[in-house]
């Protein structure tokens, strides 16, 4: 079946992969075609067993069988399995391999996050974007330098340190969105296993999570950060302090006094001398 551009841009948007076969098929996947009944592969299905996950992959590009008669197969972005059980290596390999959404397709590298991991303290922040798409690291524009300010006012920092002082620096998505739009409900969903499993990895004595997307996805809350911030919530019983986001910040630099106030507070939190607050939704 033939496709015009228009239909694949929109199967594009609407998150539906195509299988095309390549233009240089070799005989062997032809092979592997007609061990298969003819049935052309998905070119990144499900990984069932996530602990061989990059393992996985590679054998099912190696093995990708070609049609004869070039056909369109659909293939949909399945969420990675087991992820609740992954040890770190796992953890990076599971999200450098990850097709769960559309936002595979654009990215140039997966962020995974940077720090120590056992840091006493996670940052939770929303999606990279253009240089972080490059460079594979979190925060690592003007933003990046803003949260390092910050977080070296304080006495953190996300470069080689003891726990107590080096963060760990995480998104809620682990691929940019293209032009740097919102992250999407289904993107959002697709990717917080990770991060659900990177706070269990870590146990952080406390979580820190800049701006609307962070504390939408890790307390379920679509309240203004300004109605959130101020107090302690908690995350899986980990003491979580809400703040504006430092690309907002960049724009809103009267609220660098309240983002402050929040730093402060979570410092106190730690210190084990904060009042500890109405403890919020727990996810
Ligand atoms: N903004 C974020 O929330 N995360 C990044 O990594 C970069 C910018």
């Amino acid at each position: 079946m033939g496709w015009t551009e228009r239909q694949l841009a929109m199967l594009r948007e609407i998150g539906i992969r195509l299988w095309v076969p390549p233009a240089d098929a070799q005989p062997a996947a032809l092979d592997a075609a007609t061990a298969t009944g003819g049935q052309a592969l998905p070119k990144n299905r499900a990984r069932p067993d996530p602990a061989r996950a990059g393992a996985t992959t590679r054998r099912a590009r190696e093995t990708t069988a070609a049609p004869a008669t070039p056909t369109a197969v659909v293939a949909t972005h399945q969420r990675v399995a087991g992820v609740e059980s992954m040890d770190w290596p796992v953890l990076r390999e599971a999200v450098e391999n990850c097709t769960a959404c559309r936002l595979c397709e654009g990215r140039r590298n997966t962020v995974f996050g940077v720090g120590n991991e056992h840091a006493h303290w996670m940052i939770v922040g929303e999606a990279p974007g253009e240089q972080e798409d490059l460079q594979g690291e979190p925060f690592v524009g003007k933003a990046g330098q803003l949260l390092d300010n910050m977080l070296r006012a304080i006495g953190l920092t996300r470069e080689n340190a003891p726990p107590e002082r080096q963060v760990f620096i995480a998104n809620t998505l682990k691929c940019r969105p293209p032009g740097n739009r919102n992250p999407q409900p289904d993107e959002l969903a697709q990717c917080e296993p990770f991060l659900i499993r990177q706070v269990a990895l870590v146990q952080p004595r406390i979580i820190v999570a800049m701006g609307r997307f962070a504390v939408q996805s890790l307390l379920r809350s679509s309240d203004p950060i300004g109605r959130l911030r101020g107090r302690v919530h908690r995350y899986h019983g980990v003491p979580l302090i809400v703040t504006y986001h430092p690309a907002y910040l960049l724009r809103n630099p009267v609220d660098k006094a309240r983002a402050w106030e929040d730093l402060c507070l979570a410092l106190d939190v730690l210190a084990g001398t904060a009042g500890g607050g109405e403890p919020s939704t727990s996810a």
